[in-house]
């Protein structure tokens, strides 16, 4: 009667830093809620593993070697999506990284290499996908993996911080630019969640009890659980939401004290 669909199935779908990590889980979740997927990063080995798994789920993957901070490299990955599969209904800005040295230490060339990654690649992303909905007349989705180091201080890195709280704005006057269009785009702010990129940090006891003591839930996030809002944003379901950051945190964000 009321329940609309959660599920994607036939939409095309692009992710970035689909190689490991979240960016793995996201592109198989998609596909196990009936997404194609394209495949994005810079390690063409790792994509074609993450291909396997989205082909396991029965869907078809799409192997696309890209530097997203790269224009023409992003320009020939969504021609290459548009060519192969005519179009595309979900945009999965994913690809990020860190470098987490201390403000008075950060060099120029690290913050332009996080500048780079997390936040003009994003950009680039959503402008060369936002033109092939727009034409297409699709009802797009775009999704940016953002982080709650967005939103709130951490020990995360200044130049990290700037790039996740701008991918929010970003979100915003992109929700407010093609609204018109019938494209929504929201972001994800995660907290923990273990992956390559944190796992160093989440082997070291002290951390992770500083991390648990801030988290209501009292535990890191698993992979699935980030799944589940991006589906939910890419699908029917998630049709009248745009402009917004959805901190998948354990409820670490409202904290006061
Ligand atoms: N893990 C967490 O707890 C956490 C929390 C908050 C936010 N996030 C955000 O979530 C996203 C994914 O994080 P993760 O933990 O899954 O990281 P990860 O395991 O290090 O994976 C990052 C992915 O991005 C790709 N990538 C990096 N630079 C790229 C470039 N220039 N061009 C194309 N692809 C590139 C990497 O592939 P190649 O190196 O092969 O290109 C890899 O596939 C990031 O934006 C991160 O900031 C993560």
């Amino acid at each position: 009667m009321y329940l609309p669909s959660f599920r994607v199935d036939n939409q095309i779908a692009l992710v970035t830093g689909a190689g490991r990590g979240i960016g793995r889980a996201l592109a198989v979740g998609l596909a196990e809620a009936g997404a194609d997927v394209a495949l994005l990063s810079r390690t063409k080995e790792d994509l074609e593993e993450t291909a396997r798994l989205v082909e396991k789920q029965g869907r078809k993957a799409l192997v696309l070697p890209t530097d997203v901070t790269n224009r023409e490299d992003v320009k020939r990955s969504v021609e290459a999506v548009v060519k192969e599969w005519g179009n595309i209904h979900i945009l999965v800005n994913n690809a990020g990284m860190n470098i987490r040295s201390k403000a008075l230490e950060v060099t120029d060339e690290e913050w332009q290499t996080i500048m780079d990654t997390n936040l003009k690649s994003a950009f680039m992303m959503s402008q060369e996908v936002g033109k092939v909905m727009k034409e297409k007349e699709t009802k797009g989705r775009i999704i940016s993996i953002s982080s709650v180091a967005g939103h709130v201080a951490l020990r995360t890195g200044v130049a990290y911080a700037a790039t996740k709280a701008a991918m929010i704005q970003m979100t915003k006057v992109l929700a407010l630019e093609w609204g018109q269009y019938n494209i929504n785009v929201n972001s994800i702010g995660p907290w923990y969640f273990k992956t390559p990129l944190t796992e160093k940090l989440l082997a070291d006891e002290k951390y992770v009890s500083d991390i648990l003591a801030v988290t209501p839930l009292n535990r890191v996030g698993e992979l699935p659980e980030l799944v589940g809002p991006v589906v939910f944003l890419s699908s029917e379901a998630g049709s009248y939401v745009s402009g917004q950051t959805l901190f998948v945190d354990g409820g670490m964000t409202i904290h006061g004290f």
